[in-house]
């Protein structure tokens, strides 16, 4: 196995701190592949206003970037995440679409070049009154060299919109956008080897790490919000269980809905 160039940090290891002042640290090349779900520029009201069920359990604190930054943040992150990769290396991207042209133009303008652009399809968004009800993500599918990447075919007929539920964490601690993990595990599934480097700059709740422990694949995480990082920490200590049931109700992830209206 070739030994990265991770500057300061360690393999399988979450760090607290901004992504825009760790990513800087990494080697060049160090990274097999990453898969992100960074920060979203709307009105987060999540904990307020877009649960159906006791704000109290929710982690508050979750780190949105405001509107009129949103590009530049961009930008800058995905510059160095393009620097990160391996020349085989891959990335995918979530967005929501109200956001979306900065993350295509931020993909262009690092260098990357898009490969799919695939629709989660997840269920029960939030409810509104006039207009249609949000119930899709982006995750845009880009590489740093079209002509050699990653891809394992592990189904024969891999369509690019996925229908996956969102995970209910039934009496315990929520953060309000965690990735269900099935999704984490197709990713990795289609687009690395046993034993590559998978980084996720926002890691949130830390499902990246998790899954990528699962399925033999070192990782590295960064997070700014200390209550996000010290529950993915305890998720990865095991002490939160790693098993969540997929849910057939009201779920997760609202926050990149637009709220209710
Ligand atoms: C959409 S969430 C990620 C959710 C994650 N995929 C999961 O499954 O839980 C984005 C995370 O990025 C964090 N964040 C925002 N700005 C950041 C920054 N500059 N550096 C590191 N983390 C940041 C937020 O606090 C939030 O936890």
């Amino acid at each position: 196995m070739r030994s990265p160039d991770l500057g300061p940090f360690s393999p399988d290891t979450l760090y607290h701190g901004d992504a825009l002042d760790l990513l800087p640290l990494l080697g060049a090349g160090s990274i097999d592949l990453i898969v992100t779900d960074p920060p979203f520029a709307i009105d987060f009201r999540a904990r307020k206003m877009n649960y159906h069920r006791t704000g109290s359990r929710v982690l508050e604190g979750y780190r949105e970037i405001p509107g009129h930054e949103y590009g530049q943040f961009t930008k800058q992150w995905m510059e160095e995440a393009f620097r990160v990769l391996s020349p085989t290396g891959s990335m995918y991207v979530f967005s929501g679409w109200n956001r979306l042209k900065d993350v295509l133009c931020g993909l262009d303008d690092a260098g990357f070049t898009t490969i799919n652009h695939l629709i989660w399809k997840y269920q029960f968004g939030v409810f509104t009154r006039k207009k249609f009800v949000t119930s899709h993500y982006h995750i845009l599918f880009a590489v740093k060299d079209p002509g050699n990447y990653v891809f394992h075919k592990v189904e024969h007929y891999p369509e690019d919109v996925w229908v996956i539920n969102r995970e209910y964490w039934k009496g315990r601690k929520k953060t309000p956008t965690k990735l269900p993990s099935q999704l984490v595990r197709r990713i990795l599934a289609f687009s690395s080897n046993p034993g590559d480097m998978v980084l996720d700059p926002f890691i949130g709740s830390g499902t990246v790490a998790v899954v990528s422990r699962e399925m033999g694949r070192h990782f590295l995480g960064f997070e700014v919000v200390d209550e996000y990082f010290r529950f993915a920490q305890e998720r990865l200590d095991g002490g939160v269980p790693a098993g969540a049931r997929e849910r057939d109700g009201s779920g997760e992830r609202k926050e990149h809905a637009e709220g209710e209206n």
